[in-house]
């Protein structure tokens, strides 16, 4: 048996670099959609590395709905603003305005949408990983969006993730089965600029929490790996 760590030879230090860049610089886009059109080549290489997410019992229980009518759009923006209006009134009282001010979503600018959604039926009756942990479908297509966000950012392409919306009414404006959940809506396209940092934070809604401060050793809030948290701070 090898028992050498395969070499980190095939990715070089640039191939590593790339990946963190793409990681550390992509950002959800909301607002800075050009109306430019996504070149078919380039979704499709984005879908494919969508595609090749892990995903539970390699079950791939995702779909890729690609959304370009300006009507049907225009409908989804207005299940936004219906939802938004419905979502305000639960923030605290001294944050509504704040709210209110942030642009949340980019579904008309934005060239294409898409919706991943995730069919909980598509491995019945061998539930491989899921028999204790049904949900492990839905996070398997969590991690196809972030492949996708991922390869969109290395093309160039800014994405931002909806979900500001009522499950049920998209399920019905797109005719999803009763069997397929809506996991992401996404607005995809070319943009103006990356911003350095998340725009929530930009616009004082909430800071990046401190990493060392969410690691614990052996148990929840358990003490130790202080090593480790100290090279993350001076990081
Ligand atoms: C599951 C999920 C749902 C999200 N829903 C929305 C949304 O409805 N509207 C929005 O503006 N941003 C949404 N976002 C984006 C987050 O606000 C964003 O990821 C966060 O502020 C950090 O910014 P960054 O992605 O630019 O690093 C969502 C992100 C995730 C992962």
């Amino acid at each position: 048996m090898q028992t050498e760590p395969v070499s980190a030879g095939d990715f070089d230090a640039a191939a590593r670099d790339a990946v963190y860049r793409a990681i550390f610089t992509r950002r959800d886009i909301r607002g800075q959609f050009l109306p430019c059109p996504v070149p078919d080549p380039v979704l499709a290489r984005l879908l494919t590395a969508a595609h090749h997410a892990p995903s539970v019992g390699f079950m791939q229980p995702w779909n890729f709905i690609v959304i370009r009518d300006a009507g049907r759009k225009a409908q989804i923006r207005d299940l936004v603003r219906q939802a938004r209006a419905e979502e305000v009134r639960h923030v605290a009282d001294d944050r509504q305005a704040l709210y209110r001010s942030l642009k949340l979503d980019g579904i008309v600018e934005a060239p294409v949408n898409l919706c991943i959604t995730c069919d909980r039926s598509r491995a019945e009756g061998s539930p491989l990983g899921r028999w204790h942990n049904p949900e492990m479908d839905l996070y398997s297509t969590v991690c196809a969006v972030q492949n996708l966000w991922l390869a969109a950012r290395a093309e160039g392409l800014g994405l931002g993730w909806v979900s500001i919306l009522d499950k049920d009414a998209l399920k019905a404006l797109l005719a999803l089965p009763a069997h397929v959940t809506p996991v992401a809506y996404l607005c995809l396209g070319y943009v103006s600029d990356f911003a350095d940092r998340p725009e929530l934070e930009s616009k004082g809604w909430r800071k990046r929490l401190a990493l060392d401060e969410l690691i614990s050793a052996e148990s929840w809030a358990g003490g130790g790996e202080d090593a480790l948290k100290a090279l993350i701070r001076s990081a």
